[in-house]
């Protein structure tokens, strides 16, 4: 433990970035800072780790931060618990580099290996991240809120081309396993059809959608399209190679194209499709996301003074509490059937 202080908290951050995230760290400087504990940066999420590469954060260095998008600790998607080599290293540097807690700052497969460090004894806490809002156990990550809103202004901007054009425009947004960006910005910006990988559409239900539209007297149609998305029947995702990253999860990316041509080929109205790809992931964050991203980080530092370990921070309602990371992580938050009913309301 450092001199004079109440100890040293590591904060890394692991998995896609997102926006809000340099909120968190700011956070946890100034909190930390307030208490008595010093701050030390791990670089590249759990790759920093393994590579006992960090550095110390004072105020001065968090200065400015708040609304910039990114990490100024920058991250990986580095899983340290695939060789049992790794996880020893991860232990050993723990101690050699000072670090008396953790705080991790990931989404599923980061806060995953904050899950099993637990059984460990690794005293760490979570913060939920990432634009998907995927994570089990928070009403929502930060992050998601800014995607939100950029995919909403590319909905607005499309609908007057695509109605200038009488076209079909497919928009193709991120969400591996869970549609919560297509169905949440599919609905703030009035799509025809939302498809998300919990509900899988024949190629003629979409079709149909579209045609009603259009035998109504609309000549353009918006389709918003997760990247996870598989029409029914098919077995297999539509991905950019067959590469896998230490999580094991392939890239994923093409189905609007895909969709385009065959909504074309089927219904004869001209298509074009649009990929919003890291767009989403950029820039600067929300109001919302820099206040949320910022009582996660008060949150995660007084988990640690109360000494509440192992826990994640998390949203309820509109109250920030924490729950137990073996509780949190077991299974990925999907969308469920009332909100897909809610949107089908406003297809065709
Ligand atoms: O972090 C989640 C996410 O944005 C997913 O929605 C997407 O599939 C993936 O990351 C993209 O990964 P990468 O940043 O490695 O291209």
């Amino acid at each position: 433990m450092a001199n004079n202080s109440k100890g040293t908290i590591g904060i890394l951050t692991g998995g896609g970035d997102c926006p809000g995230l340099n909120p968190v760290i700011r956070a946890v400087v100034r909190r930390a800072g307030q208490l008595g504990y010093k701050v030390l940066g791990v670089k590249d999420g759990w790759r920093g780790m393994l590579k006992a590469d960090a550095e110390p954060l004072t105020l001065d260095s968090v200065s400015g931060i708040l609304p910039r998008g990114g990490t100024i600790l920058g991250t990986s998607r580095t899983n340290p618990l695939k060789k049992e080599e790794d996880k020893k290293t991860l232990l050993a540097n723990l101690k050699t580099m000072g670090i008396d807690y953790l705080i991790a700052v990931g989404g599923e497969d980061t806060l995953g290996v904050a899950r099993q460090l637990v059984n460990d004894n690794v005293k760490i806490v979570g913060i939920p991240k990432t634009i998907d809002n995927d994570v089990d156990g928070t009403d929502q990550t930060f992050g998601f809120d800014t995607a939100v809103s950029i995919v909403t202004e590319a909905i607005d901007r499309l609908h007057t081309t695509a109605e200038s054009h009488h076209r079909v425009m497919v928009v193709e947004v991120m969400g591996r396993h869970a549609g919560w960006i297509a169905i949440i910005s599919g609905l703030a910006g009035g799509a025809d059809c939302i498809l998300i990988p919990e509900e899988p559409k024949t190629l003629e239900e979409i079709c149909e959608v579209i045609k009603r539209r259009h035998a109504r007297g609309k000549k353009f149609s918006i389709v918003v399209a997760s990247e996870g998305f598989q029409l029914k029947g098919q077995d297999a995702l539509v991905t950019k190679g067959q590469q896998l990253d230490q999580f094991g999860h392939v890239l994923l990316g093409g189905i609007g194209e895909r969709l385009a041509k065959l909504i074309e080929k089927q219904t004869g109205f001209e298509t074009r499709s649009t990929v919003l790809g890291h767009i989403q992931r950029g820039g600067s964050p929300t109001a919302f996301d820099r206040v949320l991203g910022t009582r996660y980080g008060l949150k995660a530092v007084d988990l640690i003074e109360e000494g509440k370990l192992g826990h994640m921070v998390c949203l309820k309602g509109n109250q920030i509490t924490s729950i137990p990371l073996l509780e949190a992580m077991t299974k990925l938050k999907l969308v469920d059937q009332e909100w897909i009913r809610m949107a089908e309301i406003f297809y065709g």
